[in-house]
């Protein structure tokens, strides 16, 4: 039999259908496969629960994903601001909303804004989000995000159980109170949930290329402007009323460092800064930062803006640890 595919319609159809198969097991199947086998949520990661899942809805509807990414490139520009690089099973928790609505996709194409992959992790505070989404330039002076009021209420008074978000003065309504309305307590809960599990068998969800130097210097000013600026602000003044400023402070100006380090690693709310009660809290960082970074942001602070206070090591942080939060000493 000779392969003459002009007169034996037969062996035609059955070569093209036979590639076909083939091409289809090459292109279709086996990837499905691969990714089944292979692409498992992270053992530490957790699927949304549903008000962050609800909080995904609004995500999207709001368009955050046209300026948002949640993919960090494997790059030092990425992972040395925004996590470690991004692994298929980051996204495997995600499932279809239900039978009619398929997974939705947050990737993002496009970064005007910072990639949020690991926001959860580097900002955690929910009242932080909602002063920046009711208007982020209350809390980035310059930054060009929209603000989101209509995920708000201004009421004239707070009732019991509203998320109250304490917008500072020359940025709030002139009467009455914001008041988180239940999408944007979704939406918050959703960006809290937004984490990086550690990647089974790696070490560290930090990238390590470039973090130390020496002295710590590069690191202090790094972990600085990724943790501490939204809030005390770039230059340490922090915002007035609601987030206190660092310069001048006296526990940064301390002789002794430990207190400084103490509410570094455990946090603090409801203390009276030089006359003023906050009415927002400082998280604290003992799960996402190392000795050496705690030490490096601490020195950093007692020796930026003037300040020529002592500073201290990574052993003296290991040992504040030790000695857990202060009230359980
Ligand atoms: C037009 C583009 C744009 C849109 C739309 C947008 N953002 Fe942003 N976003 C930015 C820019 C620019 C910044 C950096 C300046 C700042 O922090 O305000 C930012 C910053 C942020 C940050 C802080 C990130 C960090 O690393 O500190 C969060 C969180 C955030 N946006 C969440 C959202 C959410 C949630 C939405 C949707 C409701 C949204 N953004 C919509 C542009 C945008
Ligand atoms: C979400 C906002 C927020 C972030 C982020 C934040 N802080 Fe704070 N910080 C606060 C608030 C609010 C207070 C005051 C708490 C109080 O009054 O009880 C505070 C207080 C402090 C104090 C104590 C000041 C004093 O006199 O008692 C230090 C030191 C400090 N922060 C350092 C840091 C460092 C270092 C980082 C970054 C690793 C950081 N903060 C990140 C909100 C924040």
């Amino acid at each position: 039999m000779t392969l003459d595919f002009h007169k034996n319609h037969r062996l035609l159809f059955g070569t093209v259908f036979g590639l076909f198969l083939a091409l289809s097991g090459i292109i279709a199947v086996g990837p499905a496969l691969w990714v089944q086998n292979n692409n498992r949520p992270l053992p530490d990661s957790r699927p949304l629960t549903d008000e962050e899942a609800d909080g995904q809805q609004v995500y999207l509807s709001e368009g955050c994903v046209y300026c948002h990414t949640q993919q960090v490139r494997p790059i030092p520009q990425d992972t040395s601001r925004y996590g470690r690089a991004s692994a298929p099973g980051d996204y495997a928790r995600l499932g279809p909303r239900d039978l009619w609505r398929q997974t939705p996709s947050v990737l993002g194409t496009e970064r005007t804004g910072p990639d949020l992959s690991a926001i959860g992790d580097r900002q955690p505070s929910d009242i932080w989000h909602h002063i920046h989404l009711y208007q982020p330039r209350a809390v980035v002076g310059a930054s060009m995000m929209p603000s989101f009021p209509w995920l708000y209420e201004t009421k004239a008074e707070a009732a019991p159980g509203d998320v109250v978000v304490p917008v500072p003065q020359s940025h709030g309504p002139d009467d009455g109170v914001v008041v988180a309305g239940p999408r944007a307590r979704a939406l918050v809960a959703y960006l809290l949930a937004l984490k990086q599990a550690p990647l089974p068998g790696a070490t560290s969800t930090v990238d390590p290329t470039g973090s130390t130097d020496a002295s710590g210097e590069a690191l202090g000013v790094r972990i600085y402007g990724a943790r501490c600026a939204s809030c005390h602000q770039a230059g340490g003044e922090g915002v007035p009323g609601v987030y206190p400023p660092l310069v001048d402070d006296p526990v940064v100006l301390a002789d002794d460092p430990t207190r400084h380090v103490q509410i570094v690693l455990f946090g603090l709310s409801g203390e009276t800064i030089q006359g003023t009660t906050y009415p927002t809290v400082m998280p604290g960082w003992a799960e996402q930062l190392s000795d050496e970074e705690v030490a490096a942001v601490v020195n950093h602070e007692r020796r930026s803006w003037g300040h020529e206070a002592p500073t201290t090591t990574a052993d003296d942080v290991a040992r504040v640890r030790q000695g857990g939060p202060p009230d359980e000493q």
